[in-house]
């Protein structure tokens, strides 16, 4: 079976063509970074606008890079939400466009079930029961697996996502959109235990994650500091940049991880978990990488996280996880909406 992707809920369009299951014919991404760069965060109009310029040729991209025709496509899986409303609606609208002209089926698909799947994708035989964590820009979210199509959320964040947090902090000092990966980058030069931040108190019992009062220290600290922010657009080097100000990414960056990994401690706790499953663009954080898997391996949990072009936004995860509907021979209505806050509780069953 061929299923084409399709994904457009933020600032990514992208297209990919999956063949039975796990074989990754094709994944297509254009990233509008460029756009938003200079504003520190995704400006939703211009995102939509940018989607309709793109979703044609990524979409023909992905598929003369499969090798494969229109009339070759047995279903449509496509990002339905949560994520941006008009953003959505471009992806949504070209899918059930595409699905009717050629006669076959589409299904929406929830980009946090997408980013779970992505993980699967290169590592089928990831052990269950499993702790997900989808850690990204719009998103931190914590899940127990019981098998890959069984899913509880049991954490969420009660204000930033931890992306969120990381580009925030990015754009204050002047680093431009998207944070996370300057702020990974430039924290090796820093000192990670140079500006002590503290973990977020949360009433005992619950298990939630917040960031919005790192963000707020990270500012203090800023103004503080006297921290200049850097010039706009100016290419960054390392050398060039204040030692506080490195420092100050450093300790950021590790409380970010700290928290993470406390809450996944956490969440182990009380459970029989064999694998701890990281996805979302802040999984491709190379502290969280490294932290992650000696904190965890180390007690016989097997800690995975996809390839760096399957952590962001990308539209083989959604063929992944829609594929299966697909094989069932189920098709959604004509009539789905784009919901930009559509809930997720897991791919099927949200007991246990
Ligand atoms: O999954 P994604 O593309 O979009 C959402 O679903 O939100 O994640 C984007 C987020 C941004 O906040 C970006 O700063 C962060 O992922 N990110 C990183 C890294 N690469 C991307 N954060 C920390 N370290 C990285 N290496
Ligand atoms: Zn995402």
């Amino acid at each position: 079976m061929i299923t084409l992707g399709i994904e457009s809920s933020c600032d990514e369009t992208a297209a990919a063509v999956l063949k039975d299951g796990n074989q990754l014919l094709s994944s297509v991404v254009a990233s509008q970074t460029a756009t938003h760069h200079e504003f520190g965060g995704v400006v939703p109009e211009l995102a939509s606008r940018e989607h309709i310029r793109n979703i044609c040729y990524v979409v023909e991209g992905a598929l003369s890079g499969a090798g494969v025709g229109f009339e070759s496509i047995d279903g449509i899986a496509v990002t339905s939400g949560p994520g941006l409303a008009g953003a959505l609606l471009v992806g949504l609208t070209y899918a059930k466009g595409l699905a009717f002209s050629l006669g076959r089926p589409f299904v929406g698909v929830n980009h946090l079930e997408g980013h779970i799947a992505s993980v699967l994708l290169e590592h089928p035989l990831a052990e269950f029961p499993a702790l997900a964590l989808v850690i990204s820009g719009g998103h931190t979210s914590l899940f127990h697996m019981r098998g890959p199509t069984h899913a509880k959320i049991i954490a969420r964040t009660l204000d930033d996502a931890a992306g969120e947090a990381l580009d925030k902090l990015a754009k204050l000092v002047g680093l431009g959109y998207p944070g996370g990966p300057v702020i990974d980058k430039l924290s090796q030069f820093g000192n990670p235990s140079a500006v002590p931040f503290s973990l977020p108190r949360i009433s005992s019992g619950e298990l939630a994650f917040s960031f919005s009062g790192l963000k707020s220290a990270g500012v203090r600290y800023v103004g503080k500091r006297q921290i200049t922010p850097l010039e706009a657009g100016a290419k960054i080097n390392p050398s060039q940049v204040s030692s506080d100000l490195l420092d100050l990414l450093a300790s950021y960056q590790k409380s970010v991880v700290d928290q993470v990994l406390d809450r996944l401690d956490k969440g182990l706790q009380g459970r029989s978990i064999c694998s701890i499953q990281l996805s979302g663009g802040v999984s491709c954080n190379s502290e969280l990488r490294k932290r992650s898997r000696e904190y965890f391996e180390g007690r016989g949990i097997r800690v995975y996280y996809p390839s760096p072009q399957l952590t962001t936004d990308n539209a083989a995860m959604i063929a992944v996880a829609g594929q299966l509907r697909l094989e069932r021979g189920e098709t959604d209505p004509w009539d789905l909406q784009a919901d930009p806050n559509l809930p997720f509780h897991g791919p099927s069953s949200s007991s246990g």
